[in-house]
Protein backbone atom coordinates (compact mmCIF):
# COMPACT_ATOMS: atom_id res chain seq x y z
CA UNK A 1 0.00 0.00 0.00
CA UNK A 2 1.62 3.10 -1.03
CA UNK A 3 1.71 5.87 1.82
CA UNK A 4 3.16 9.33 0.66
CA UNK A 5 6.62 10.14 2.48
CA UNK A 6 5.46 13.56 3.36
CA UNK A 7 3.59 11.33 5.96
CA UNK A 8 5.93 8.98 6.65
CA UNK A 9 8.44 11.69 7.26
CA UNK A 10 5.76 13.79 9.14
CA UNK A 11 4.84 11.49 11.86
CA UNK A 12 9.02 10.58 12.28
CA UNK A 13 9.29 13.76 13.35
CA UNK A 14 5.91 14.99 14.91
CA UNK A 15 5.95 15.81 18.71
CA UNK A 16 2.48 16.65 19.51
CA UNK A 17 -0.48 14.43 17.27
CA UNK A 18 -4.08 14.61 18.12
CA UNK A 19 -6.23 11.19 16.91
CA UNK A 20 -9.74 10.79 16.40
CA UNK A 21 -10.79 7.68 16.15
CA UNK A 22 -14.40 5.84 15.03
CA UNK A 23 -15.76 2.74 14.69
CA UNK A 24 -14.35 1.41 11.67
CA UNK A 25 -11.05 1.46 13.81
CA UNK A 26 -12.70 -1.41 15.41
CA UNK A 27 -14.13 -3.13 12.74
CA UNK A 28 -11.69 -5.78 12.10
CA UNK A 29 -12.01 -6.97 15.42
CA UNK A 30 -14.88 -7.68 14.83
CA UNK A 31 -17.37 -5.28 16.84
CA UNK A 32 -19.70 -4.04 13.73
CA UNK A 33 -19.42 0.05 13.00
CA UNK A 34 -22.59 1.99 14.34
CA UNK A 35 -24.03 2.08 10.89
CA UNK A 36 -23.70 -1.28 10.10
CA UNK A 37 -26.53 -2.88 9.28
CA UNK A 38 -27.19 -4.85 12.85
CA UNK A 39 -28.15 -8.36 12.63
CA UNK A 40 -29.95 -11.18 14.10
CA UNK A 41 -32.61 -10.32 16.77
CA UNK A 42 -31.62 -6.62 16.26
CA UNK A 43 -31.78 -6.59 12.52
CA UNK A 44 -35.35 -4.61 12.53
CA UNK A 45 -33.88 -1.86 15.10
CA UNK A 46 -32.13 1.40 13.89
CA UNK A 47 -29.22 2.25 16.38
CA UNK A 48 -30.02 5.40 16.41
CA UNK A 49 -33.71 4.37 18.09
CA UNK A 50 -32.31 2.59 20.45
CA UNK A 51 -29.33 5.01 21.80
CA UNK A 52 -31.30 7.74 23.73
CA UNK A 53 -33.19 8.85 26.51
CA UNK A 54 -36.55 8.18 25.16
CA UNK A 55 -35.84 4.89 23.96
CA UNK A 56 -34.19 3.86 27.60
CA UNK A 57 -37.46 5.30 29.10
CA UNK A 58 -40.02 4.17 26.87
CA UNK A 59 -38.47 0.33 27.48
CA UNK A 60 -35.23 0.44 29.34
CA UNK A 61 -35.28 -3.68 29.22
CA UNK A 62 -34.95 -3.45 24.98
CA UNK A 63 -32.02 -0.52 25.51
CA UNK A 64 -30.71 -2.73 28.59
CA UNK A 65 -30.33 -5.39 26.56
CA UNK A 66 -28.96 -4.06 23.25
CA UNK A 67 -25.97 -2.55 25.22
CA UNK A 68 -25.87 -6.47 27.03
CA UNK A 69 -25.53 -8.02 23.32
CA UNK A 70 -23.03 -5.14 22.05
CA UNK A 71 -20.53 -5.50 25.39
CA UNK A 72 -21.25 -9.68 24.64
CA UNK A 73 -19.59 -8.45 21.04
CA UNK A 74 -16.94 -6.72 22.69
CA UNK A 75 -15.90 -9.10 25.02
CA UNK A 76 -15.43 -11.82 22.20
CA UNK A 77 -13.44 -9.40 20.34
CA UNK A 78 -9.70 -8.88 20.88
CA UNK A 79 -7.81 -5.17 19.83
CA UNK A 80 -6.62 -5.69 15.94
CA UNK A 81 -2.98 -4.50 14.47
CA UNK A 82 -4.53 -0.88 13.94
CA UNK A 83 -5.78 -0.99 17.69
CA UNK A 84 -1.88 -1.46 18.34
CA UNK A 85 -0.18 0.96 16.31
CA UNK A 86 -1.69 3.50 17.84
CA UNK A 87 -0.63 2.37 21.27
CA UNK A 88 2.86 1.76 19.99
CA UNK A 89 2.46 5.29 18.60
CA UNK A 90 2.13 6.96 22.06
CA UNK A 91 4.61 5.36 23.20
CA UNK A 92 7.14 6.94 20.24
CA UNK A 93 5.40 10.90 20.74
CA UNK A 94 5.92 13.15 23.60
CA UNK A 95 2.51 14.61 23.24
CA UNK A 96 -0.15 12.32 21.82
CA UNK A 97 -3.48 12.25 22.54
CA UNK A 98 -6.06 9.58 21.25
CA UNK A 99 -9.54 10.61 21.12
CA UNK A 100 -12.15 7.83 20.60
CA UNK A 101 -15.40 8.38 19.40
CA UNK A 102 -15.79 4.54 20.14
CA UNK A 103 -16.94 3.19 23.65
CA UNK A 104 -15.78 -0.60 23.46
CA UNK A 105 -12.72 0.00 25.31
CA UNK A 106 -10.03 -1.59 22.71
CA UNK A 107 -7.81 1.30 22.17
CA UNK A 108 -7.00 0.62 26.32
CA UNK A 109 -7.19 -3.17 26.21
CA UNK A 110 -4.44 -2.35 23.63
CA UNK A 111 -2.71 -0.96 25.76
CA UNK A 112 -3.17 2.83 25.07
CA UNK A 113 -2.88 5.21 28.36
CA UNK A 114 -4.06 8.57 26.91
CA UNK A 115 -7.70 7.96 25.56
CA UNK A 116 -10.30 10.44 25.44
CA UNK A 117 -13.31 8.27 25.72
CA UNK A 118 -15.92 10.85 24.08
CA UNK A 119 -18.96 9.35 23.83
CA UNK A 120 -18.75 7.07 27.32
CA UNK A 121 -18.03 3.20 27.87
CA UNK A 122 -20.12 0.24 27.63
CA UNK A 123 -18.84 -1.20 30.53
CA UNK A 124 -19.32 1.96 32.85
CA UNK A 125 -22.80 2.64 34.13
CA UNK A 126 -24.54 5.73 36.11
CA UNK A 127 -28.08 6.27 37.28
CA UNK A 128 -30.44 7.39 35.26
CA UNK A 129 -31.83 9.65 38.27
CA UNK A 130 -29.28 11.07 39.37
CA UNK A 131 -26.70 10.67 36.82
CA UNK A 132 -23.83 9.60 39.47
CA UNK A 133 -21.73 6.42 38.79
CA UNK A 134 -22.84 3.32 39.82
CA UNK A 135 -20.24 0.50 39.94
CA UNK A 136 -21.56 -2.66 39.14
CA UNK A 137 -19.19 -6.41 39.10
CA UNK A 138 -21.30 -8.10 36.46
CA UNK A 139 -24.07 -6.12 34.21
CA UNK A 140 -27.30 -8.74 34.69
CA UNK A 141 -28.04 -9.26 30.45
CA UNK A 142 -32.10 -9.08 31.06
CA UNK A 143 -33.06 -6.24 32.84
CA UNK A 144 -31.25 -2.85 33.98
CA UNK A 145 -30.24 -3.07 37.52
CA UNK A 146 -31.81 -0.62 40.20
CA UNK A 147 -29.46 2.09 42.09
CA UNK A 148 -28.13 1.97 45.07
CA UNK A 149 -28.62 5.49 45.95
CA UNK A 150 -31.74 6.38 44.79
CA UNK A 151 -33.22 3.03 43.41
CA UNK A 152 -33.44 4.62 39.93
CA UNK A 153 -32.51 2.80 36.92
CA UNK A 154 -28.90 2.14 35.83
CA UNK A 155 -27.98 2.85 32.55
CA UNK A 156 -24.67 2.70 30.08
CA UNK A 157 -22.07 4.99 31.18
CA UNK A 158 -22.51 6.13 26.94
CA UNK A 159 -23.36 9.64 25.40
CA UNK A 160 -26.97 9.04 23.91
CA UNK A 161 -28.14 10.98 21.25
CA UNK A 162 -29.40 14.30 21.99
CA UNK A 163 -27.25 14.24 25.17
CA UNK A 164 -24.13 16.35 25.84
CA UNK A 165 -20.78 14.90 25.46
CA UNK A 166 -18.39 14.42 28.24
CA UNK A 167 -17.32 18.27 29.06
CA UNK A 168 -13.80 17.57 30.55
CA UNK A 169 -13.65 15.07 27.77
CA UNK A 170 -14.32 18.03 25.36
CA UNK A 171 -12.12 20.19 26.57
CA UNK A 172 -9.54 17.68 26.69
CA UNK A 173 -9.96 17.04 23.02
CA UNK A 174 -10.26 20.79 21.62
CA UNK A 175 -6.97 21.53 23.34
CA UNK A 176 -4.80 18.58 21.95
CA UNK A 177 -6.44 18.96 18.42
CA UNK A 178 -5.85 22.89 18.22
CA UNK A 179 -2.07 22.27 19.80
CA UNK A 180 -1.04 19.45 17.20
CA UNK A 181 1.21 19.25 14.36
CA UNK A 182 -0.53 16.42 13.09
CA UNK A 183 -4.01 15.33 13.32
CA UNK A 184 -4.49 11.31 12.26
CA UNK A 185 -9.09 10.85 11.50
CA UNK A 186 -9.10 7.36 11.39
CA UNK A 187 -12.21 4.96 10.55
CA UNK A 188 -15.43 7.75 11.44
CA UNK A 189 -17.86 8.47 8.97
CA UNK A 190 -17.58 11.94 9.83
CA UNK A 191 -21.65 12.49 10.68
CA UNK A 192 -21.77 13.09 13.98
CA UNK A 193 -20.93 16.93 15.66
CA UNK A 194 -19.51 17.88 17.80
CA UNK A 195 -16.67 15.22 17.43
CA UNK A 196 -16.33 15.67 13.61
CA UNK A 197 -15.40 18.95 13.70
CA UNK A 198 -12.44 18.32 15.71
CA UNK A 199 -10.07 17.78 12.15
CA UNK A 200 -11.48 20.80 11.26
CA UNK A 201 -10.61 22.87 14.67
CA UNK A 202 -7.02 20.94 14.16
CA UNK A 203 -6.64 21.96 10.09
CA UNK A 204 -7.65 25.62 11.37
CA UNK A 205 -4.91 25.72 14.20
CA UNK A 206 -2.34 25.04 11.78
CA UNK A 207 -1.90 21.38 12.31
CA UNK A 208 -1.65 18.49 8.69
CA UNK A 209 -4.54 16.74 9.02
CA UNK A 210 -5.29 13.04 7.40
CA UNK A 211 -8.28 11.08 7.33
CA UNK A 212 -7.71 6.93 7.45
CA UNK A 213 -11.20 4.99 6.21
CA UNK A 214 -12.31 2.46 3.34
CA UNK A 215 -14.21 4.88 1.27
CA UNK A 216 -14.56 8.76 1.26
CA UNK A 217 -17.70 10.33 3.53
CA UNK A 218 -18.35 13.14 5.07
CA UNK A 219 -14.72 14.38 5.46
CA UNK A 220 -13.91 13.81 1.54
CA UNK A 221 -12.23 16.58 0.72
CA UNK A 222 -11.52 18.69 3.67
CA UNK A 223 -8.46 17.24 5.16
CA UNK A 224 -5.29 17.43 3.83
CA UNK A 225 -4.95 13.71 2.84
CA UNK A 226 -7.21 11.01 2.79
CA UNK A 227 -6.00 7.37 1.78
CA UNK A 228 -8.68 4.47 1.72
CA UNK A 229 -7.69 1.03 3.05
CA UNK A 230 -8.28 -0.72 6.56
CA UNK A 231 -6.56 0.89 8.97
CA UNK A 232 -5.79 -2.43 10.32
CA UNK A 233 -3.70 -2.59 7.79
CA UNK A 234 -2.45 0.91 6.60
CA UNK A 235 -1.38 1.76 10.47
CA UNK A 236 0.96 -0.72 10.98
CA UNK A 237 2.62 -0.21 7.79
CA UNK A 238 2.51 3.62 8.69
CA UNK A 239 4.55 2.51 11.42
CA UNK A 240 6.77 0.29 9.99
CA UNK A 241 7.65 2.74 7.19
CA UNK A 242 8.36 5.68 10.31
CA UNK A 243 10.03 3.79 12.61
CA UNK A 244 10.57 0.30 10.89
CA UNK A 245 10.08 -2.77 12.70
CA UNK A 246 7.11 -2.28 15.17
CA UNK A 247 5.27 -4.59 17.64
N1 LIG B 1 -10.76 0.81 8.49
C1 LIG B 1 -11.03 2.15 8.43
N2 LIG B 1 -12.29 2.64 8.37
C2 LIG B 1 -13.31 1.75 8.36
C3 LIG B 1 -13.11 0.35 8.40
C4 LIG B 1 -11.77 -0.11 8.47
N3 LIG B 1 -11.47 -1.42 8.50
N4 LIG B 1 -14.32 -0.26 8.36
C5 LIG B 1 -15.25 0.72 8.31
N5 LIG B 1 -14.64 1.93 8.30
C6 LIG B 1 -15.27 3.26 8.29
C7 LIG B 1 -16.55 3.39 7.50
O1 LIG B 1 -16.26 3.69 6.14
C8 LIG B 1 -17.22 4.57 8.21
O2 LIG B 1 -16.77 5.79 7.66
O3 LIG B 1 -15.63 3.52 9.62
C9 LIG B 1 -16.70 4.46 9.65
C10 LIG B 1 -17.75 3.98 10.62
O4 LIG B 1 -18.75 4.95 10.65
P1 LIG B 1 -19.91 4.86 11.73
O5 LIG B 1 -20.49 3.50 11.74
O6 LIG B 1 -20.79 6.06 11.48
O7 LIG B 1 -19.19 5.01 13.12
P2 LIG B 1 -18.66 6.35 13.76
O8 LIG B 1 -18.13 7.29 12.73
O9 LIG B 1 -17.74 5.96 14.85
O10 LIG B 1 -19.98 6.98 14.41
C11 LIG B 1 -19.76 8.14 15.19
O11 LIG B 1 -22.02 8.20 15.84
O12 LIG B 1 -23.73 6.91 16.10
C12 LIG B 1 -22.89 7.70 16.81
O13 LIG B 1 -22.07 7.56 19.00
C13 LIG B 1 -22.07 6.89 17.78
O14 LIG B 1 -19.72 7.01 18.21
C14 LIG B 1 -20.69 6.89 17.19
C15 LIG B 1 -20.71 8.12 16.33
Amino acid sequence: MQIPDTLIERLRKAQRVAVLTGAGVSAESGVPTFRDAQTGLWARYDPAELASPDAFRANPTLVWQWYAYRRSLVEAAAPNPGHLALADLERRVADFTLITQNVDGLHRRAGSQNVVELHGNLFRYRCFSDDEPVELTTAPPDAPPRCPRCGGLVRPDVVWFGELLPPQAWRTAVAAAERCELFLCIGTSGVVRPAADLPLIARSAGAYTVEINIAPGALDGLLDLHLYAPSGRLLPALMTAAFGHTP
